[in-house]
């Protein structure tokens, strides 16, 4: 089925609580239906954006023209061995609803990555990750529509250019995700070295099911809840930089963090963000959280402008003291 709104409220589909309007709504049940949406030509002519749980969005107007809104559910198992399972996911499956799908069935690979807010699509899309894990250590492949030619396409894993936060479909955005693939472990393989996840575990044993707990402990303490304080997650990306620029940061900064990865070194923008006097400081209603500094909250009422008001002066500041330009995460709009 296809569901259209015409001046469509998006407060309930965006978790900074922007209370604008989108010229039109459409929502599918299948991709014989998101077919039908555009061999219909209802959104011909407008500009399009395709939205999943709206946790990575922020609107600074109405939207003049489509949001596009998948509904695509359903996980199937579509084979099996005694050490793995693959399964095939819905785009419009809650994330998280997955995660402890997976979780209650001992299978591995996701329990990382709990309680990140949005949708299967997204995950696809977006290259979600937190804790160590990403998305890409356990798609295999991923369905798509491309709206361009009108016709589907599965992109198996390695034609999908994952990088951190980044995929061919964040860049190809006619590329509509469909379907999501994942490989899931049956035999244990928890990953703990990252952040505090060992110490939060103490002597519970590393179970999926304990990670799982362990990890919404942690988020849970240090991200705002999007149903209390509009937010959209980390508003920027950890930037990568030389080893040069780095090793001139770090004789300034002495245990400065960072993370030695294949393009460079990843600096947190949380911890630089907190060095320029921004953690738990605002600009109007606009704010950034006081337990990670990398996360914009909208403190009651806050215009989609007054976020990225806030947005560019900490941009302004993070390139003053560290000659680093630090990138949005969140899709504006
Ligand atoms: N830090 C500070 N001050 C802050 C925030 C962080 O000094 O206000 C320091 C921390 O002490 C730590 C380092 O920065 O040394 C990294 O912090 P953290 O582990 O909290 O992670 P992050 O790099 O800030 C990333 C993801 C999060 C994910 C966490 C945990 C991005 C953009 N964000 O944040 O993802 O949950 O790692 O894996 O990569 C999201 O994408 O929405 C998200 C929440």
């Amino acid at each position: 089925m296809i569901r259209t709104f015409n001046e469509y409220g998006m407060l309930g589909h965006n978790t900074f609580g922007m209370d604008v309007k989108a010229r039109l709504f459409v929502e599918y049940d299948s991709v014989a239906d998101l077919e039908e949406v555009f061999a219909s030509g209802i959104c011909k002519g407008m500009k399009t954006f395709h939205i999943g749980g709206g946790s990575n969005v922020l609107f600074t107007a109405d939207y003049d023209g489509a949001v596009l809104h998948s509904a695509i559910k359903g996980i199937e198992v579509e084979r099996e061995t005694d050490d793995e399972v693959v399964l095939s996911v819905g785009s419009g499956v809650v994330w998280d609803d997955f995660v402890a799908y997976c979780v209650e069935h001992s299978w591995w690979g996701v329990e990382n990555l709990s309680l990140i807010p949005g949708e299967v699509g997204a995950s696809a899309v977006q290259n979600i990750g937190a804790y160590g894990a990403e998305a890409k250590d356990v798609i295999t492949e991923v369905e798509t529509f491309d709206t361009d030619s009108l016709c589907r396409r599965t992109f198996r894993n390695d034609e999908c250019e994952y990088a951190y936060r980044n995929s061919f479909f964040k860049r190809n955005r006619n590329y509509i995700v469909t379907r999501v693939h994942y490989r899931l472990g049956k035999h244990p393989a928890p990953r703990l070295d990252y952040g505090n996840i060992r110490t939060a575990l103490g002597d519970m044993q590393p179970t999926a099911a304990n990670i799982r707990n362990v990890v919404i402990e942690i988020r849970k303490s240090k991200l705002p809840d999007p149903a209390v304080t509009g937010n959209g997650g980390s508003f920027f990306m950890n930037p990568v930089v030389s080893r040069e620029k780095y090793e001139a940061l770090a004789e300034q900064y002495p245990g400065m963090p960072h993370y030695v990865t294949d393009g460079g070194v990843k600096i947190p923008a949380g911890w630089m963000i907190e060095q320029c006097g921004w953690k738990g400081k605002s600009l109007g209603r606009a704010g950034v959280h006081d337990k990670q500094a990398l996360v914009l909250v909208n403190l009651g009422g806050a215009s989609g402008r007054e976020v990225l008001a806030l947005c560019d002066a900490v941009r302004h500041d993070v390139l003053q003291k560290f000659g680093i330009e630090i990138f949005p995460e969140v899709n504006v709009l």
